[in-house]
């Protein structure tokens, strides 16, 4: 070893003087890859007809989505669905297992004022299987469908970007990779391609919009610096897609669309951005698309969910979530919250029987003095009657007595009496 030099992290940086064997790491993950084969997902969003299913199997070279021949009108819908296939593909002894979700009915209702919602919430679900994945007790077989771009059609309409598009946007940017991509490119003459794409990205700025584009860093050589430039210049890729070959003037057969005037080459890039776009979905950033997936936005996602739950990050790791602990501390607050309940219940019941003890009482009160003074009234009659009758009874004495008298004068006589 020749030289050791302190860093300002504390790292030493060494140089070896020979051979250990660790810069065949690369090569060992290379292997290791090829092994297990690769998962990328890819999302189509875009209203009906323009293209989405064409870009699709132009880019595979395979009919991974069925497409319509001729042009058809779309019957206006009332929501946004989501379906997905899956294609394995092979390339070089390579093993690309690809899935493509397409959301049919997006921008082709009425209102699509909420037609981004469902999508959001596709993607956010995805995220959520996969989080509950990582937090079961055995991870080795965590399935991964987060979706790792969405190639964004714009209507090539030449004015804009149109409010469906800035909405759906906004609302995606910071769970996705958003590539935007101008649809049937080959409708727009040259010069205003130019000025299209120049409206678009003043409005993705205005919006503070961010989007999926390469960028190179100190491991990248001066050509990739370049072809990443170059790329990037072309963003949003206006694109043109064909399932179709068709004879070149020279008798030579291509992959494009003809026109009276001549041929539109989807391969030609002095015709259209088709090859800059599979060159950085497919050839160089693929990977890079999956890491920002994955280390990016799926992190932040993540945050954001464990610390709506309720979890708390020390020193940029969460605390370890104990189930027992939750479900003491959930016990207590609910047997907090019943003895509440029952204080207050009782407290209600005690008034009650309060208020019904008074109106008993009250009522007995009245019931009394109602019984007095019956009672008296009766009195009042009684003696009344007594008095009637004695005054009867004199009378009748008296009368008895006069009779005797007169009795008494002429005996023999029949004499006549009151009956007692
Ligand atoms: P849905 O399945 O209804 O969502 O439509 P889509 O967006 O998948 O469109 P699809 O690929 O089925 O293409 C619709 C029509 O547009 C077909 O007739 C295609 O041939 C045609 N088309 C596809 N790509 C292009 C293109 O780049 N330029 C032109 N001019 N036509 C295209």
């Amino acid at each position: 070893m020749r030289s050791a030099q302190n860093q300002g992290s504390g790292a030493i940086k060494k140089k070896m003087n020979g051979y250990v064997g660790f810069s065949n790491f690369p090569n060992q993950e290379h292997r290791r890859s090829i092994k297990r084969g690769f998962n990328f997902t890819l999302m189509v969003v875009g209203e009906s007809g323009l293209g989405k299913s064409t870009l699709i199997n132009t880019l595979f070279e395979s009919k991974v989505y069925p497409t319509k021949e001729t042009e058809v009108e779309t019957p206006a819908r009332t929501g946004v669905e989501i379906t997905s296939v899956s294609a394995d593909i092979q390339e070089n002894g390579v093993r690309l297992r690809l899935s493509v979700v397409d959301t049919p009915g997006f921008g082709d209702s009425i209102n699509n004022d909420e037609a981004w919602r469902p999508i959001l919430e596709n993607i956010e679900s995805r995220f959520d299987a996969y989080l509950a994945q990582e937090n079961r007790v055995n991870r080795s077989k965590i399935v991964d469908n987060r979706v790792n771009a969405v190639l964004y059609f714009i209507r090539p309409s030449g004015h804009g970007l149109r409010a469906i598009d800035i909405e759906f946007m906004k609302h995606l940017h910071t769970r996705v990779n958003l590539i935007p991509v101008i649809a049937r490119a080959d409708t727009l003459a040259g010069r205003e391609v130019e000025t299209f794409k120049a409206r678009i990205m003043a409005d993705i700025n205005f919006h503070g919009i961010q989007i999926f584009k390469p960028v190179s860093d100190q491991f990248d050589d001066p050509e990739t610096v370049a072809d990443n430039k170059a790329i990037a210049s072309k963003v949003p890729f206006a694109v043109v897609g064909s399932e179709k070959l068709v004879d070149r003037e020279d008798g030579t057969k291509v992959r494009g669309r003809r026109y009276p005037w001549g041929v539109i080459e989807v391969e030609n890039e002095a015709h259209n951005d088709f090859v800059s776009l599979r060159q950085m979905l497919l050839r160089t950033h693929m990977e890079e698309l999956r890491d920002a997936t994955d280390v990016g936005l799926y992190e932040a996602y993540r945050t954001q969910k464990l610390l709506a739950l309720g979890h708390v990050q020390d020193n940029g790791v969460f605390r370890e979530f104990n189930p027992r602990q939750q479900l003491e501390e959930e016990e207590r607050l609910h047997g907090a919250k019943m003895g509440k309940l029952e204080a207050e219940m009782a407290a209600v019941f005690r008034q009650k029987v309060q208020e019904k003890e008074g109106k008993l009482k009250q009522s007995e009160e009245e019931l009394h003095s109602r019984h007095q003074q019956m009672k008296s009234v009766l009195e009042k009659q009684r003696l009344e009657l007594e008095e009637k009758r004695a005054r009867i009874g004199t009378g009748m004495q008296q009368q008895n007595t006069s009779i005797d008298v007169v009795a008494a004068a002429h005996p023999g006589e029949p004499v006549q009496r009151m009956p007692s």
